[in-house]
């Protein structure tokens, strides 16, 4: 368009930035960005909100900031969009600040207000500071905002009420989330959802089930979330067999519902189930993603399935996962366990780009294999790279005590204690473990947990 001479208008550039923010191409919207300044648009409301959606999609925070402050007004798009921006750069308390100006401004709307809900479901925080109107303090949470909601005259809105629905269960209020229900003149299949998530995240899976049977008998049909909600609620309570009953009630069980299951399985230690369950989905043909492979892998781990490993690594190879960080720590996991050291150390190669979770599963399988000269020069790689967490000293402890060597030992607590992790339970566990199998067992003079 440039080329043929087309100078780009306000629309122009909207549809360019949502572009770029749908991408993630954040060089490609500053880009814009420029040509927008040079044009005289950028202080635009439409493309400044346009702006504003392609930085925080981008997670530029910083940058959309600047062009809120910029901006010569905003409206509830550009606060819900900066609103929803802090929110993805954890800044909850400036998102809250941002939603009590929208309120001073008075321009709430019901998508801010489901927003805001959003925030208060996802954040642990029960009760925030918000000043009201009158800059005196007040404290304010979400059942204040349902308060809000029902003085705006926004009851009349089923999706508003499901936010708050989901506000209250995420909070595991279900008492309030069951009488905002009953109350409630029109529900949907997403708020029958709400309400058996809830039920199972307080290991309530009798609720849930209830909750399913009394959605059935009033005439709605369980989606695929409210089975995977009910999955979930049974295997949280451990209930593996009900689980299965119903994931096998599933016809075409999502990658979502197998993977419930499969985490199920291994989190209750039916680890050989996961695997043969595994084999069936490679039967079934479902492609597998990472979360499938990194659950398998760890109860292959756990089994020491050499086997199985190597099969879950054919399976990689072909799935292009095998550079995959996420996985790339399970295979490593694997091979180690199984006394595979080699391959472990081939995989741990082969990855472009290591991530401590990584580097941990190497510095635990050189371990577990009694390598422990290797694991402390591997550790001493990880110190290089400024990389050791609570866990690699715990472990190049152990190493320390298997050696019996002190000398190593008391420099590893020197390092513990100067990178702040002496108070960690289980670095002190460690500590003391290697003074006494080193036999000093009075230990430094500094030693203080
Ligand atoms: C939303 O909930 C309120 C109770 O807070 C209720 O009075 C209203 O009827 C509900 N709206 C719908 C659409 O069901």
């Amino acid at each position: 368009m440039g080329a043929s001479g087309f100078l780009p208008t306000r629309f122009t550039l909207a549809s360019v930035l949502s572009a770029c923010g749908g991408l993630g191409h954040v060089e490609c919207g500053r880009e814009c960005h420029g040509v927008a300044i040079k044009l005289g648009l950028d202080r635009n409301l439409y493309v400044g909100n346009a702006l504003l959606g392609m930085y925080v999609k981008c997670e530029s925070i910083a940058d959309a900031v600047a062009v809120f402050k910029d901006l010569p007004e905003q409206n509830e798009v550009s606060f819900t969009s900066m609103m929803e921006g802090l929110v993805e750069g954890d800044c909850i308390d400036e998102a809250f600040d941002m939603f009590r100006l929208m309120h001073r401004v008075g321009i709430i709307d019901c998508v801010s207000l489901s927003s805001v809900l959003g925030v208060c479901s996802k954040s642990a925080v029960e009760e925030f500071l918000v000043n009201d109107g009158n800059e005196k303090g007040l404290k304010m949470h979400g059942k204040q905002i349902h308060g809000l909601v029902i003085k705006l005259g926004f009851e009349g809105d089923l999706h508003i009420n499901n936010s708050l629905l989901d506000m209250y269960a995420k909070h595991g209020y279900m008492e309030c989330a069951e009488m905002l229900f009953n109350s409630m003149l029109e529900v949907s299949v997403v708020s029958w959802n709400v309400m058996i998530a809830g039920y199972g995240k307080q290991y309530h899976k009798e609720r849930a089930m209830e909750c399913m049977e009394r959605m059935r008998s009033c005439g709605f049909e369980p989606d695929e979330i409210t089975y995977v909600n009910m999955l979930a609620a049974c295997l949280k309570s451990g209930d593996v067999e009900a689980g299965l009953k119903i994931f096998n009630s599933m016809s075409l069980p999502s990658l979502t519902s197998w993977n419930a299951i499969l985490s199920g399985y291994s989190q209750n230690e039916y680890h050989q189930e996961a695997v043969m369950l595994f084999r069936e989905m490679q039967f079934r043909k479902v492609r597998p993603d990472r979360t499938t492979f990194a659950i398998v892998l760890s109860s292959c781990a756990v089994m020491g399935l050499l086997e199985g490993g190597k099969q879950i690594h054919a399976a990689l190879l072909k799935a292009e996962f095998c550079t995959d960080l996420y996985v790339t720590s399970g295979l490593i996991g694997v091979y180690s366990k199984c006394g595979n050291i080699e391959a472990a150390k081939h995989i741990f190669n082969m990855v472009p780009q290591h991530d401590i979770v990584c580097w941990n599963s190497m510095l635990a399988g050189l371990s577990l294999n009694s390598l422990d000269k290797d694991a402390l020069n591997f550790f001493q790689q990880m110190l290089g790279k400024g990389l050791p967490t609570e866990f690699s000293y715990t472990t190049v402890l152990n190493c320390c005590s298997s050696l019996t060597s002190l000398l190593q030992g008391r420099q590893v607590h020197s390092l513990v204690v100067k990178n702040g992790h002496a108070n960690d339970a289980y670095v002190g566990t460690a500590l003391i473990d290697m003074y006494c199998k080193c036999g000093d067992v009075d230990g430094p003079d500094s030693f203080s947990i």
